[in-house]
């Protein structure tokens, strides 16, 4: 999956000024995107046929408290929109968790009427420990209450308790820009370790060469290509 919705809370993030341009190009090796029904709207083409996760949550930016989110798409938009999944932030241990759990939930209750599963975004503020305590607890009360899979980060020491511990399918967020060898290693094993597949932003969209970086990433979930081998590939189509 490739992450493209940034914007929603942070605006012309580096990388995304420019979508239809730099974003677009890359679309035929993702097999899903995240995005926002704004960008769907005006800049994707309706012959695109990859799977859309839309990003249903919102309402806050980074100017402000990012966990005062509510629901910010009607169901029949995600409908019309022919989405195949809706993802909503969730902030355990955040100002409003409450809040953005009821989001998850609702939207939960109000997709599965209509076959449209939810993706829970486990968001971390920025005082709390990336552990993989937090992560097994976070995505558990997620999957508890309905979320059809969970997107959450990849930690060095215990990822593989966090996946195992969770009940349905978990996908790894990319995060901050990493070199490239890096970032294909934090995929390669999450994938080994658990998850069902990444979604990844700016280490696709920020990388020095986005196409090849997305093309060796799909080599390691796709194929179980090696990080080292990945980055050959990377390398490659870099060069091309
Ligand atoms: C916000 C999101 C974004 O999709 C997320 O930022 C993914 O992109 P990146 O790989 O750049 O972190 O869910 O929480």
């Amino acid at each position: 999956m490739l992450a493209v919705d940034h914007g929603y809370f942070q605006g012309p993030t580096t990388g995304l000024e420019r979508i239809d341009i730099n974003i677009l190009p890359l679309v035929q090796h993702a097999d899903t995107l995240m995005l926002t029904r704004g960008i769907l709207r005006s800049i994707v083409p309706s012959s695109v046929s990859q799977s859309i996760v839309l990003r249903v949550s919102g309402g806050t930016s980074i100017l402000k408290e990012l966990s005062n989110e509510e629901i910010a798409v009607d169901m029949e938009d995600s409908i019309r929109l022919n989405v195949c999944a809706m993802a909503v932030q969730v902030f355990i241990g955040g100002e409003y968790e409450r809040q953005s759990i009821i989001n998850m939930t609702k939207m939960v209750d109000i997709g599965t009427r209509y076959g449209i599963p939810t993706l829970a975004v486990t968001a971390v503020g920025k005082d709390m420990t990336r552990d993989a305590r937090y992560f097994r607890l976070a995505t558990r009360i997620c999957a508890e209450l309905g979320a059809h899979y969970i997107k959450t980060y990849y930690i060095e020491d215990g990822f593989e308790t966090v996946t195992a511990s969770c009940p349905v399918p978990i996908v790894m967020a990319g995060g901050k820009k990493l070199p490239e060898l890096d970032a294909l290693t934090m995929a390669y094993r999450a994938v080994q370790e658990g998850a069902s597949g990444v979604d990844m932003g700016r280490n696709i969209f920020q990388s020095e060469s986005p196409a090849a970086m997305i093309q060796a990433v799909k080599a390691v979930v796709h194929d179980n290509e090696t990080p080292e081998k990945a980055f050959e590939l990377y390398t490659t189509v870099k060069n091309e």
